[in-house]
């Protein structure tokens, strides 16, 4: 686990950008794992700008999206599709059917969960990108007993409720997501994770020191070959 601790957002944003950037024009058809929140917000900004100015094209790159809300219309602008599309495929020559996400309003969400399970078995995700929430979760696998390891319908915690209801201001935010399981995280080839801000300065520490438990998600990369950790001094405080 390699760590990297930067004066705020934006110079992680342009360290990870480059990084991403480098990445795709080293193999132009690179399958991505993207996370949604404001941790990304940077690089995805610094990949627009560099496609922007010709310095790289996405036309061949496959998304796979961690996570999406049960019930909430894609054309909702809280939706992690609408998210993404704002802050990065809107601004890039990404093809709408390279893009990949769960379907939060799929009907029967078990079956809509094997089948991305199965999509994702034959892409390889080269690599992936993760923010962690304060009480540990990655994607929306959040604190439970044991380690889930394929996709699964999960109810919200009282902690991510708190943390994401501020972006719902005329709907009630959903209690439930759809997310990617661990096991299908781990099985990335290689994985970024970006924290910034006090609040996730617990869930870095028991990331970096603690055990390995499904109590605390994020804690599993512990056991991933390749893991690269960008954090703000506030994030890394209590390391
Ligand atoms: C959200 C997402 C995660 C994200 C995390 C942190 O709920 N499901 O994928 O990494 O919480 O979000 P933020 O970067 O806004 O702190």
């Amino acid at each position: 686990m390699r760590i990297t601790v930067m004066d705020n957002a934006r110079e992680i944003g342009k360290a990870v950008g480059r990084m991403f950037v480098d990445a795709i024009n080293e193999k132009p058809d690179i399958t991505l794992g993207l996370a949604t929140g404001a941790s990304p917000i940077p690089t995805y900004k610094y990949i627009c700008k560099a496609c922007e100015s010709g310095k790289v094209s996405l036309k061949n790159v496959s998304t796979y999206n961690l996570d999406e809300y049960v019930n909430l219309p894609r054309s909702d602008k809280n939706s992690y599709y609408s998210f993404m599309h704002e802050q990065l495929f809107d601004r890039t020559d990404i093809k709408e059917k390279n893009i990949h996400f769960l379907n939060g309003n799929a009907r029967d969400t078990e079956k809509e969960c094997r089948k991305y399970d199965e999509m994702l078995e034959k892409a390889h995700i080269d690599i992936q990108l993760l923010g962690v929430g304060r009480n540990g979760h990655i994607g929306f696998n959040e604190p439970s007993i044991c380690f889930s390891k394929g996709s699964f319908k999960v109810k919200l915690t009282q902690s991510t409720i708190n943390a994401n209801k501020k972006y719902f201001s005329e709907n009630p935010m959903p209690t439930e997501a759809l997310t990617m399981g661990v096991g299908s995280i781990m099985k990335a080839k290689k994985i970024v994770l970006i924290a910034t801000g006090i609040e996730k300065a617990d869930a870095i520490a028991a990331l970096v020191n603690g055990d390995v438990t499904p109590v605390c998600p994020v804690s599993i990369l512990q056991f991933h070959h390749d893991v690269e950790i960008f954090l703000d001094k506030a994030a890394a405080s209590l390391l």
